[in-house]
């Protein structure tokens, strides 16, 4: 698999400049096997001294083990522990419904997507609404490429996402008190910014089902839960509507969900998150330090507001 490397949106990519983390990343990522191939699940990348000079927040990149064994996929469960469970997802013949634009009512196969768009890596960080965070080196596509593809009229405002609905599979979908599918919706302006990206892989590798496979949504900018995984349908819509967690708890989570520290979630402060790889408290900054690539769109919007 080739894999551009788009370094201006990697905040964290300043980590790695240590030659032997990087040579272990390349020899990993372009299938270079000997001495300097590590086992995946001790990858990792990391280097503090160039962490000052940029300003960043000084966190880790997440090994690929951590990030793969400590998951939200309330499908599967509504522990952290669902990696097992999340083994059954039957990812084959992995199909997405089209509505609305050039293929509405159509469907595209995973295969055919993948193979559709140059494959990416982005190194975002990764911040969820329960206040604990990562640092991700994904791989896949820009949503705009995605967006282009699909030719949506003018007129369309909004595009929702939808996972699988399969209670055999997973068996949280048993509990019919939730909204099951789980549901996303941005508007298309959000869709079309340049951050918005499709993960179909996580350092190098297919994406892992526990972490969405074998397609998820990635807005670094916004809380984790905008992160829809698994997506089997993505629709353009004139209207917004409800999605997943706004119909549960519109209180708590609200349809923006920009990371936002001011703004605390009902029963808890937004101010810090928890690194997940070093076990650390870290202040959690406005779009999640993103704000130089997505505050055009919300430009009219008080500071408040932004996460509801
Ligand atoms: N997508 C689906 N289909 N189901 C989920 O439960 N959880 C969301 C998001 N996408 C979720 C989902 C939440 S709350 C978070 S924080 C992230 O996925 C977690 O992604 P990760 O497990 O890869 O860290």
């Amino acid at each position: 698999m080739k894999i551009l490397n788009n370094k201006k949106f990697n905040l964290t990519e300043n980590l790695v400049t240590s030659e032997k983390y990087y040579l272990n990343r390349r020899s990993f990522l372009f299938g270079m096997i000997g001495s300097l191939a590590l086992p995946i699940d001790n990858l990792s990348y990391s280097n503090d001294d160039v962490v000052k000079k940029y300003n960043i927040t000084k966190k880790p990149i997440t090994k690929y083990n951590t990030l793969t064994r400590y998951n939200n996929f309330f499908e599967f469960g509504t522990t952290k522990e669902i990696w097992k469970a999340a083994q059954k997802l039957d990812l084959n013949d992995w199909k997405v419904k089209i509505k609305g634009g050039k293929l509405d009512e159509k469907f595209i196969d995973f295969e055919t997507l993948n193979k559709k768009f140059d494959i990416e890596e982005r190194i975002y960080k990764f911040r969820c609404v329960e206040a604990w965070s990562m640092v991700v080196p994904w791989n896949g596509f820009e949503l705009s490429k995605l967006i282009s593809f699909l030719e949506p009229d003018a007129d369309f405002k909004y595009v929702a996402f939808k996972s699988f609905f399969d209670p055999n599979t997973a068996k949280n979908q048993k509990q019919s008190w939730y909204p099951w599918p789980y549901t996303e919706i941005i508007t298309m302006e959000e869709a079309k910014n340049e951050l918005a990206f499709i993960a179909t892989g996580v350092y190098g590798k297919s994406l892992p089902k526990q972490n969405g496979a074998p397609l998820r949504l990635v807005l670094p900018w916004k809380y984790g839960f905008k992160s829809i995984k698994s997506i089997v349908e993505i629709e353009f819509l004139k209207e917004s509507k409800k999605s997943f967690w706004n119909t549960i708890a519109p209180k708590e989570y609200g349809f923006w969900a920009n990371v936002n520290p001011k703004v605390p979630h009902k029963r808890w402060s937004q101010e810090f998150e928890r690194d997940i790889e070093s076990n650390k408290k870290f202040p959690t900054q406005i779009f999640n330090g993103y704000e130089r690539w997505v505050s055009y769109l919300y430009k009219d919007i008080n500071v408040d507001k932004l996460y509801f």
